[in-house]
């Protein structure tokens, strides 16, 4: 769930950091309605993903959406929780808006997402300037929660459901480029990583309908998009039974195989919306991703040869007291299930933590020979922070010191960037099938688009446009991007 930012050349422990706070704005929209909604999102695709949903809700309630916090009336921050700076880049953030606040007493100030979930009401307490918290079940409640400050009281609602899915929420796409967009396909998660706050603060795992899914591929692919992201914290855990009357796991399992829709399935229905229409899905436990994937990966052209697999750790103890629920040797045969069935050319990324709770030096050195043995196209690469709650609090002594915890860091970064550098000049002198998804970031005489991998591709603009498939040569590289040549 944490791919932002594509392509980033440096990667320095901090930037790093501060990818996972990407901020976004709403678009603006202006229909003569009274009140003006800004909202900001920090944190994952998730969140990106419900700030669409929080604004069809809010503009069915008669908001008009900007993109300047200064115009707005209503102010959300949809926040993150996952690491210590990712709260404190949002207390940041809300102390920028007090002298707004003085300007415009009536401005309304809330917050949304995971902080608000593992704060509550603690948050209106420590932060004054906050009038609303809702948690990431609670934003068919926003309108009333709005309601109840316009009345003079503060609101809050960090009530998590087992059943919602904002499946019938039509998502108003932010600051979106017309090709390719997130589809949610279940929320919360049941895994118990030691480290992670997300189970505490997303709450238990629901799939979603896969005909609305479905259908919002279709919408999608029908408005002019070439691409979905499948979302959710497991997606191989997807699972949902046709029987509406069955609902949560326990059910599901009893209602036998053949009322079950599968993750593979899902993929299935999905592909099957139009073969111009791109899939990628995010994120796979290594746990789970199953061969019936994998299959149905190759089965299908428009699914993308690219599978964001976290492995956290190289080290089989580490994985264990991190509550992976694998060891090192079911990592790699999983990745050597990829290679034999989807090629050597399949993308694969990470996401490693360093520096966790008792990690010996020679445990940190298995996990730069799990880069070497996987060789990654491109890792996020965190060092440990301890959250408040979690198993890891509770039980194990955050005892790797910081300098430690970022040398280790830093090593992990060094190794990945050679290796992404080598997988990158392996490509160089092949062709690949680029969707186009806008101009390059350096200049507007060269567009951008990646490759099934998920490899990003600047090349010559020529006649070629957005939205559009075109087959490039790759002549050139560096560690995060090929450049080639469109071939007519
Ligand atoms: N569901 C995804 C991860 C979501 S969080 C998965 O299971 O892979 C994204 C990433 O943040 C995690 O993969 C992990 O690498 C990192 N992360 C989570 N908690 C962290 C913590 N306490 N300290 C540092 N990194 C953390
Ligand atoms: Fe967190 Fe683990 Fe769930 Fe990922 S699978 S969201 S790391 S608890
Ligand atoms: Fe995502 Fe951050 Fe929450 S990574 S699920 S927004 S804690």
């Amino acid at each position: 769930m944490s791919q932002i930012i594509e392509g980033l050349d440096i990667l320095t422990p901090e930037a790093k950091q501060e990818e996972q706070c990407a901020v976004k704005t709403t678009v603006e929209q202006n229909t003569g309605k009274q009140r003006k909604l800004y909202v900001e999102s920090y944190g994952c695709q998730m969140n990106f993903s419900d700030s669409e949903i929080v604004t069809s809700i809010m503009q069915q309630q008669g908001f008009d959406t900007t993109d300047s916090f200064e115009k707005a009336d209503v102010i959300f921050l949809n926040t993150c929780s996952i690491r210590d700076k990712a709260e404190q880049t949002v207390r940041k953030r809300l102390t920028q808006f007090n002298t707004l606040k003085e300007e415009k007493p009536e401005l309304l100030v809330g917050v949304l997402g995971c902080m608000a979930e593992r704060l509550k009401s603690q948050l209106l307490e420590e932060e004054q300037i906050v009038d609303l918290v809702a948690g990431p079940d609670a934003y068919r409640d926003l309108p009333n929660l709005v309601k109840q400050v316009d009345d003079g009281a503060k609101s809050v609602n960090t009530f998590l459901s087992r059943e919602e899915t904002y499946a019938d929420i039509n998502p108003v796409r932010l600051n979106s480029n017309g090709v390719t967009a997130f589809v949610s396909i279940m929320r919360g998660c049941d895994n118990m990583c030691s480290f992670c706050v997300v189970p505490f603060t997303r709450g238990r795992e629901r799939s979603r309908d896969p005909h609305s899914i479905v259908r919002e591929a279709q919408d999608l692919f029908n408005k002019g998009y070439r691409e979905v992201t499948l979302l959710g914290q497991n997606v191989d855990s997807y699972k949902w039974s046709e029987n509406s009357e069955l609902k949560g796991k326990a059910q599901i399992e009893r209602a036998g195989e053949m009322d079950v829709v599968n993750f593979a399935n899902l993929l299935e229905m999905v592909a099957q919306v139009h073969p111009d229409l791109r899939i990628r899905f995010s994120t796979s436990h290594p746990k789970d991703i199953t061969n019936e994937v994998l299959l149905t990966m190759k089965q299908y052209d428009n699914i993308c040869k690219y599978i964001h697999l976290p492995a956290q750790s190289g080290n089989s103890r580490v994985l264990e007291l991190m509550n992976r629920t694998y060891s090192r040797e079911w990592y790699l045969d999983r990745v050597d299930a990829i290679r034999r069935i989807l090629g050597e050319d399949c993308g694969i990324s990470s996401d490693m933590i360093a520096g966790f709770c008792t990690e010996a030096e020679e445990e940190h050195q298995d996990t730069l020979t799990l880069i070497d043995y996987v060789q990654y196209d491109f890792s996020y690469m965190f060092y440990y922070s301890e959250r408040p709650g979690t198993l890891a609090a509770r039980k194990y002594e955050d005892d790797i010191p910081l300098e430690t915890k970022k040398r280790r860091l830093r090593e992990i970064i060094e190794k990945q960037q050679t290796i992404s550098l080598q997988r990158n000049q392996r490509d160089v002198g092949k062709t690949f099938k680029v969707l186009v998804e806008g101009f390059s970031k350096r200049s507007d005489q060269d567009l951008q688009g990646r490759n099934s991998a998920n490899k990003v591709i600047v090349f010559p603009k020529k006649h070629y446009r957005k939205g559009e498939y075109v087959q490039v040569r790759v002549h050139d590289c560096t560690a995060a991007t090929l450049l080639g040549e469109a071939i007519d």
